[in-house]
């Protein structure tokens, strides 16, 4: 289904955007593993390649715009060009809005906003070149419909992120370029095992009431959406053939949230 594609794919090292990788890579794409964390990004790529894909790591960390800048150019140079971004790094902290530090609060909107922003305009100076047009994904979350306590940083970056590809989908249309946001539910990886215990202290809650209720009540069938339901549907979008789909958002959580 990606023959001959190149993506580019952030926070690839761990979860939900490593499955990504491993699906692109099965469906004929050179994966590029971009992550803050080059020796974990470097076992993905290295599990790829040894089952017969092509992949190559890249050290990025997606707030620092050079990084991004050169990271980028690295991978175009290396693989021969880019066809999908998957901006997908992300971090989780949860504490209600009176205990948020200013600093905290900056450090998020960084990572998910700053990090989309900057990888989406590096991406772009590849993909207008002759208007040879791309797909650009944003790991959006269910968080960017619906609010929850504790997540003031994450609610809020994760809604930035649809305004950000509502307006890629009207500035890359004339240059083939879509976007697309997924937004799931929870997912087990190490992001969402960090906080059941966290959300249990700050709730004064069980960290089975945690899962039961905070991530799992909303759900029609009391189940985790999984690293590959994401990956299917990232796979799907950057597949799908025309603009028909683009700048729209695609909830992926069994039922979490609908819209
Ligand atoms: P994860 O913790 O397994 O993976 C996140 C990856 O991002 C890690 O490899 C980490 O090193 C990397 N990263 C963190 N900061 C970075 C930076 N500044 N630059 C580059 N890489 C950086 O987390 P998971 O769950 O796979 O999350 C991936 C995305 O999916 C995030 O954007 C998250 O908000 C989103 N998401 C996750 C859900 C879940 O339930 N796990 C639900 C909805 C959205």
């Amino acid at each position: 289904m990606l023959n001959g594609k190149i993506a580019l794919i952030t926070g690839a090292a761990s979860g939900i955007g490593r499955e990504i990788a491993h699906v692109y890579a099965r469906a004929g794409a050179a994966v590029a593993i971009a992550d803050i964390h080059l020796a974990a990004a470097q076992a993905t790529a290295d599990e790829i390649v040894a089952s017969g894909g092509k992949a190559m790591a890249v050290a990025m960390d997606v707030t620092d715009e050079d990084a991004v800048d050169a990271g980028t150019t690295a991978v175009v140079d290396t693989l021969g060009g880019l066809d999908i971004l998957v901006s997908n790094a992300g971090i989780q902290i949860v504490k209600p809005i009176v205990e948020f530090s200013f600093a905290e609060w900056k450090k998020m909107l960084a990572i998910h906003v700053d990090g989309a922003f900057l990888t989406t305009r590096a991406a772009l100076r590849f993909m207008y070149q002759d208007n040879r047009g791309g797909t650009v994904i944003y790991m959006g979350s269910v968080h960017s419909h619906e609010g929850s306590p504790l997540k003031s940083a994450y609610v809020a970056a994760k809604h930035a992120l649809l305004g950000l590809a509502r307006v890629l989908a009207k500035e890359g249309a004339a240059h083939n370029v879509r976007s697309h946001v997924i937004c799931p539910g929870f997912v087990r990886t190490p992001l969402v095992d960090k906080q059941i215990p966290e959300q249990a202290r700050e709730l004064g809650i069980s960290e089975e009431e945690v899962v039961k209720k905070m991530m799992l009540g909303e759900t029609v069938d009391g189940i985790f959406t999984t690293i590959d339901d994401v990956a299917q549907t990232a796979l799907f979008l950057a597949a799908f053939p025309s603009a028909a789909l683009t700048g729209q958002s695609f909830v992926v959580s069994h039922g979490w949230h609908m819209h």
